[in-house]
């Protein structure tokens, strides 16, 4: 099982480069069209090319594996693994020429996240995770920060809107520095010890499926808002572990 996990996570890596590459080809091109889904959020060529791509590749190397992408349905396998990848992560960023976008591809066995992998293609930095085997950020193992106290904490948001007024304050209040470096790039940031926490009100199970894994390997703590441990909540918080609660007391109270 190991090996076979091992396989699958060493395809991964090679997967999200290749589609880093493919990102950066249309990253703030005049070729680059914009279009809205339904929900209005943006969609362009490159998740779509990058997220088939990457079916491709899996459905080739790997046919029994399931599959779930953001962009095309999803496919049921027979074996015990699924994918789930989001092949632009940040594509609010990435139509605005903003180079913290990422590339995610996660791979889940039976019930558990066992690897993941975000990659940065504009920042050059890849970090990936397999269960047991540490966390690594363009080959060097990284850990979460050791700060205890929220006083001094940088605490990430991706967006704002769905955030309540009070708990903005109360964070502020109680000491945290308060960012928007938000998507996957500021969970990059908690597992690597640049910050201490990143808040999601509201996600899909794409959005966050290698963060259990990235953030655990890194001796952190990831969890809903309910602090239960699943990446498919709805909303997700990661942290360094020491400034988890206190910060889960003050989301949950707004
Ligand atoms: C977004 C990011 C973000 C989350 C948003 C998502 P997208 O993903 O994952 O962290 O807060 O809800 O829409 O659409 O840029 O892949
Ligand atoms: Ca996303
Ligand atoms: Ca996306």
């Amino acid at each position: 099982m190991e090996d076979s996990r091992s396989a699958r996570a060493a395809l991964g890596v090679e997967l999200a480069r290749s589609a880093g590459e493919i990102a950066r080809r249309w990253f703030d091109t005049s070729a680059l069209a914009v279009e809205h889904k339904q929900d209005g959020s943006p969609v362009t060529q490159a998740d779509r090319e990058i997220e088939q791509h990457i079916r491709n590749a899996v459905s080739e190397h790997f046919p029994d594996d399931g599959f779930l992408g953001e962009e095309f349905d999803e496919t049921i396998g027979t074996s015990q693994y699924r994918w789930i990848v989001d092949p632009i992560d940040g594509t609010k960023s990435f139509v605005h020429g903003v180079p913290l976008y990422a590339n995610l591809i996660a791979l889940q066995e039976d019930n558990d996240i066992v690897f993941g992998v975000i990659n940065i293609p504009n920042a050059d930095v890849l970090m990936h995770a397999e269960r047991g085997k540490g966390c690594w950020k363009n080959g060097t193992q990284v850990h979460v920060s050791d700060r205890t106290e929220l006083d001094g904490a940088y605490v990430m948001a991706t967006w704002l809107e769905d955030w309540h007024p009070d708990v903005i304050v109360d964070l502020h209040a109680a000491g945290a520095v308060l960012r928007t470096w938000g998507d996957a790039y500021g969970y990059m940031m908690v597992a690597c010890g640049q910050a201490e926490a990143i808040v999601d009100y509201t996600t899909q199970a794409y959005d966050l499926a290698p963060m259990p894994v990235i953030i655990e390997e890194a001796g952190g703590r990831f969890t809903t808002l309910d602090g239960a441990r699943d990446f498919d909540g709805g909303n997700g918080i990661a942290s360094n572990g020491t400034v988890h609660d206190s910060v889960l007391k003050i989301v949950n109270q707004g």
